[in-house]
């Protein structure tokens, strides 16, 4: 199936928070294939550095960053990085994050704190720092990453999926303030979708009859099918669109 195209994302930069695996490094690829000015940070840097290499022997714009997301400083500092290499950062996708099970009796405080950092904090200063240039820009798109988890109710991940939903607030609230600025903000929450992580720790047998049993599409839903929901909420094709949450999930919520 041939990939819509979107002329206005041609020369734009785009951060992807996350974007050496899963559905960011699908996100990466779909947006260099439209032309986009790609910068994308992770801690992962073997894939990252492959992503990154094979984009660009392919033609595209593409900028692999290492840093960890959780520690503040370091992603400003890509961030100041990825713009002077690539110009004004006018979307943002805050991917980033980690689904790690937990049990609801063994949480400790330190352990929600952690939880915080790889799963909410970061978007909050990614859109922090990327913001004042979007204003001066003229106007931007942000992408956040929920997570259908909340909707689920999902075993084992109480305070990933209680994150997961504080996007959506974030969204609404950044998408009020800086509509005057024209600048979109709108957040994708993706269902059980079939990344190399999901795979290899948690799609067994009973995992693929949940999907059959759950979803109203019979079909596993990949990375690409969540990256082409960002990409056209990035575009001007979504130019009346902020503020809103989309599920891409396959009709299991
Ligand atoms: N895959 C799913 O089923 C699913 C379901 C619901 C929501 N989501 C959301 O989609 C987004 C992408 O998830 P995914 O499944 O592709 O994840 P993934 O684990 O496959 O990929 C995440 C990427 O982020 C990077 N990363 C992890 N910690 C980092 C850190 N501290 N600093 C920088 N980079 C870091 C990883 O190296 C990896 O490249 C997340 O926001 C996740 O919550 C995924």
């Amino acid at each position: 199936m041939a990939n819509a195209i979107y002329p206005d994302l041609k020369g734009r930069t785009v951060l992807v928070t996350g974007g050496g695996q899963g559905i960011g490094a699908a996100t990466v690829r779909l947006f260099a294939e439209q032309g986009a000015k790609v910068g994308f940070v992770d801690i992962a840097e073997g894939p990252s550095q492959a992503l990154a290499e094979e984009l660009n022997k392919a033609g595209g714009t593409v900028h692999f960053e290492k840093a960890d997301v959780t520690d503040i400083e370091a992603l400003k500092a890509a961030i100041a990085d990825i713009t002077a290499k690539l110009g004004t950062i006018t979307v943002l996708v805050n991917n980033a994050a980690h689904d790690q099970r937990h049990k609801f009796f063994e949480v400790t405080p330190d352990y929600f704190d952690d939880r915080v950092a790889i799963n909410l904090k970061h978007a909050f200063f990614a859109a922090q720092a990327v913001i004042p240039a979007m204003i001066e820009a003229g106007g931007g798109a942000i992408v956040n990453f929920g997570s259908c988890s909340w909707l689920m109710g999902s075993e084992d991940l109480t305070v990933y999926a209680t994150l997961k939903s504080a996007a959506y607030g974030f969204t609404r609230l950044l998408a009020k303030q800086f509509g005057k600025d024209n600048i979109r903000v709108n957040c994708v929450l993706p269902g059980w979708i079939m990344t190399e992580r999901q795979i290899a720790l948690w799609v067994d047998q009973a995992g693929e009859e949940a999907i059959f049993r759950n979803q109203a599409l019979k079909r596993k839903i990949l990375p690409e099918e969540i990256a082409k929901a960002v990409l056209f909420l990035a575009s001007d094709q979504a130019s009346g669109m902020t503020s809103q949450q989309i599920i891409v999930d396959g009709g299991w919520v």
